[in-house]
């Protein structure tokens, strides 16, 4: 296999992005990061991305936000068709507040559609999500992904999912008082954190750790495991598989998985 093209999408600071950089510069990672794209334009991985002359853009969703509720035509995309997304999406309950589930997904195909565009420039194979705090909607997923079982969007999360989805995963495991903190890198798809399963890599936590130190550790391991995984990626070593289970009462369960090949 030649060398994969890697696109990225960062919030913060992009730690995890200079991880994935420097295993691809260092050649621990057989690719190249293409592009760095961000929701926020004080994002300091933008910098990380244009000291290492990756094409970098801005896609600024709070403007789009903005402007949608001010009545802006032609915000959301003529492909966007609401009633298909919602019965894809788990994002939200069904029981959720019908204008509110409008606007949200509105809003973020009006955002996804203006993002797909930044990024149409660059061919990909993969798309990794290194510290971006945008869910994603399937108006988006279902572009990028080639297929159910083939998806290209990867995602780190600080938590050991399936325990502690959303925005604070090491902040949840610290105030509930877990004994082992840890991370999580798994496909996007179409819930929050609630993909398949890629990697986790676990830590002790001790009465001495407070919040700070929790996620000094956690980082850590992060920077390990993603740029693993997305060698594993770039070596073809994932099969994502559709099991199916029988438990207990005839009840069945059906989940998507990663499985590792060698
Ligand atoms: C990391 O801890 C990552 O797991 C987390 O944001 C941080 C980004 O750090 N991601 C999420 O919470 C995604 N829901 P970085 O910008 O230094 O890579």
């Amino acid at each position: 296999m030649g060398k994969i093209r890697i696109g990225a999408l960062v919030s913060g600071g992009g730690t995890n992005l200079q991880a994935i950089i420097d295993a691809c510069e260092a050649g621990r990672i057989n690719g190249e990061v293409v592009f760095v794209g961000s929701d926020n334009p004080d994002a300091y991985g933008l910098e990380r991305g244009k000291s290492h002359n990756i094409p970098t853009f801005v896609l600024d969703y709070k403007e789009i936000a903005r402007r949608y509720d001010e009545g802006s035509e032609g915000l959301v995309p003529e492909d966007f068709n609401l009633n298909e997304i919602l019965k894809k999406q788990t994002l939200f309950s069904v029981s959720e507040e019908p204008a509110k589930l409008t606007r949200f997904f509105s809003i973020r195909a009006a955002a996804e559609g203006a993002l797909i565009r930044e990024m149409s420039p660059y061919s990909f194979d993969l798309l990794v999500l290194a510290g971006f705090m945008r869910t994603l909607s399937p108006y988006f997923i279902d572009k990028i992904n080639f297929a159910p079982l083939d998806p290209r969007i990867m995602n780190i999360h600080p938590a050991l999912l399936p325990a502690f989805p959303g925005i604070d995963g090491y902040g949840d495991t610290y105030r509930y008082g877990c004994k082992v903190g840890g991370c999580t890198v798994h496909f996007i798809d179409y819930g929050e954190d609630s993909g398949a399963i890629i990697g986790q890599k676990a830590f002790e936590i001790t009465p001495e750790d407070t919040i700070e130190t929790i996620k000094e550790k956690g980082l850590r391991l992060e920077w390990e495991l993603y740029a693993d995984c997305v060698r594993l990626f770039a070596e073809g070593k994932f099969k994502v598989v559709r099991k199916l289970y029988n438990l207990k009462g005839g009840r069945k369960l059906q989940r998507t998985v990663v499985e590792i090949v060698s």
